[in-house]
């Protein structure tokens, strides 16, 4: 049964799934039914991940035990912070993180995704070391010690710890805590799709998440919050952000934070990291990167006028990251700690009724040629 090719598979379902759903008319993005705004305002991202992963918001009790099974399991083995040791200072902290969590599956049972308690303490493991691992990371590449995790501190808190050995304030932890629920899913981008194609063939959750995290990395996707810090220094000044947006533009080149597959409109998380960026810099003093940012968003709604063009959630995150002092390259490691929960999610849903994923092509090559032999050619 011949389909038309859609590049990029643009608007064609690959899956059926109620994780998420997001509404790119009206700018609507709902995790299991709720709304982002409600989930920022009222939940935390543990509570959050909960809901993706099982599909309803935890009772007392039942939050009591994930907050548990999470922090308990936040350490890592000494052979992988021995391994992070050997390798090239410079490595991008995401290929870091890609190798470690490969590594990890190779400390735990994961192999038989059939098991469902072991593919719930799979899940654990992921969510609960990631952070510990980009952590770590950010400061052995420096020679510093790792610092490992405080299990009297919360998700968010916990990692601002390991990162700099000091408890964060009340509002960093809440404003960062905010940025991995805005990050933890998102229906069927990229990374998932990656994660899901890997997970149909039945690989371990360790391998579904290491081929994930790959294609989170690019800069057409989670690799953009990255770039856009990057581009608002180099503009520096709202005055030039015409100038700088008309010379791109005049080469094609995309503005990264800009544009999105399915919101036609701003991106929903967007308003929000806006929100908690001015928060922010209520307690700490503005950030010059935003002027420049807000500029841009001014005047990429003339040159983009009609197109569909609009911040999306790479464009605000990266200023309050970079406000509380985290380095530009872990950017998009702090997204994969968050989106992990999303790809569990899907992990475990895509398992209830798996399918390899295997689709069709339109050959555009030749049939039936010779093979001519060396001398010849
Ligand atoms: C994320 O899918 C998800 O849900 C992803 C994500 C998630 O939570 O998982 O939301 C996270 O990855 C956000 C996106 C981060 N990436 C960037 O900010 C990189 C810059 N953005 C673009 O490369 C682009 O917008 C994409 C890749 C995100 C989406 O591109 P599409 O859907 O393939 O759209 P397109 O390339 O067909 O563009 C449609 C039109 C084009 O104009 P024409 O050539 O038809 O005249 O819009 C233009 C594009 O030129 N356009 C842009 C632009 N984005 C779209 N022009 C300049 N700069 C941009 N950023």
């Amino acid at each position: 049964m011949p389909h038309d090719f859609m590049p990029g598979l643009a608007g064609v379902p690959a899956a059926k799934s109620s994780i998420s759903d997001v509404d790119g008319q009206r700018g609507i993005l709902e995790y299991r039914g709720i709304r982002i705004e409600e989930l920022c305002a009222k939940s935390s991202f543990l509570e959050t991940a909960y809901l993706l992963l099982f599909g309803h918001l935890p009772t007392q009790a039942e939050m009591r035990q994930w907050t548990e099974d999470i922090t308990l399991h936040r350490r890592i083995k000494f052979r992988i912070v021995d391994l992070m040791k050997c390798l090239p200072e410079h490595g991008h902290p995401m290929d870091v993180l890609q190798a470690a969590v490969a590594v990890l599956g190779m400390f735990y049972p994961g192999r038989n995704v059939k098991d469902v308690d072991n593919n719930y303490w799979s899940a654990v493991r992921l969510i609960a070391k990631l952070p510990t691992i980009v952590a770590a990371w950010a400061r052995l590449r420096r020679g510093d010690d790792y610092i490992p995790p405080r299990d009297d501190l919360g998700f968010a808190e916990n990692f601002l710890y390991m990162l700099t050995e000091k408890v964060p304030s009340p509002l960093w932890t809440e404003i960062l805590d905010d940025c991995l629920i805005l990050h933890a899913e998102h229906t069927m981008n990229a990374s998932t799709f990656t994660g899901m194609v890997t997970a149909s063939t039945l690989a371990d959750p360790y391998t579904v998440v290491a081929s994930s995290i790959g294609a989170l990395k690019g800069p057409l996707h989670g690799g953009a919050n990255e770039e856009v810090v990057q581009m608002l220094r180099e503009i520096g000044d709202p005055s030039r952000v015409r100038a700088y947006l008309d010379a791109k533009l005049a080469k094609k080149e995309r503005i990264m934070g800009f544009g999105h597959r399915v919101y036609k409109v701003k991106d929903p998380r967007a308003t929000i990291l806006q929100g908690l960026c001015e928060r922010l810099f209520m307690e700490c003093g503005m950030s010059p990167l935003y002027a420049v940012a807000v500029e841009m968003e001014r005047v990429a709604e003339e040159v983009f006028k009609g197109k569909g063009v609009y911040p999306n959630v790479d464009f605000y995150s990266g200023i309050i990251y970079d406000k509380m002092g985290i380095e530009v390259d872990l950017f998009t490691p702090v997204f994969a700690i968050a989106r992990v929960a999303g790809w569990l999610a899907h992990w475990l849903e895509q398992l209830r009724e798996n399918k390899l994923f295997r689709p069709d092509q339109i050959y555009a090559g030749e049939h039936n040629r010779p093979y001519i032999p060396i001398e010849q050619r």
